[in-house]
């Protein structure tokens, strides 16, 4: 699938954030290996510190649906922008050589990385093995 293919999901993905604190609406579209895709939104909360952002809702969402295997994320944020740290460590947990499709509100895809580009040297999985 072609980046503004999933981009587009990434978008319409938005509709459903919740963010009545920041009104900053997130979209995110995660192409799984077996060619699903699986979106999600950011979450706010009243205890600010607890929202979740669109990257990881869209992670928990395919884990949920016992769905693994990533080959690319697209993420939809109003005027461009990238994944916060903590979404950056969710990413890496499952593919470091994720390709990561960042886009604004319209679809317009801004940029293309991955997630070892946007998180070198990071710890995962393979540091705890023995
Ligand atoms: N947010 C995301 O969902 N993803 C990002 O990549 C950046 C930030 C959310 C968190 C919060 O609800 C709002 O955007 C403002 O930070």
């Amino acid at each position: 699938m072609e980046a503004e293919e999933l981009l587009s999901h990434a978008v319409e993905a938005r509709n459903s954030a919740y963010a009545p604190y920041s009104k900053f609406l997130v979209g995110a579209a995660l192409l799984a290996k077996n060619g699903e895709v699986f979106t999600g939104c950011n979450i706010e909360n009243a205890s600010y510190g607890l929202t979740n952002c669109a990257e990881r809702t869209a992670v928990f969402n395919a884990v949920s649906k016992g769905v693994k295997e990533f080959t690319a994320i697209a993420i939809a944020v109003p005027g461009g922008g990238s994944p916060c740290g903590a979404c950056r460590q969710v990413l890496n947990e499952f593919n470091p050589t994720m390709k990561v499709w960042l886009g604004d509100e319209n679809g317009q895809l801004k940029s293309e990385t991955s997630v070892d580009a946007l998180l070198p040297d990071a710890f995962g999985p393979e540091n705890l093995a023995e």
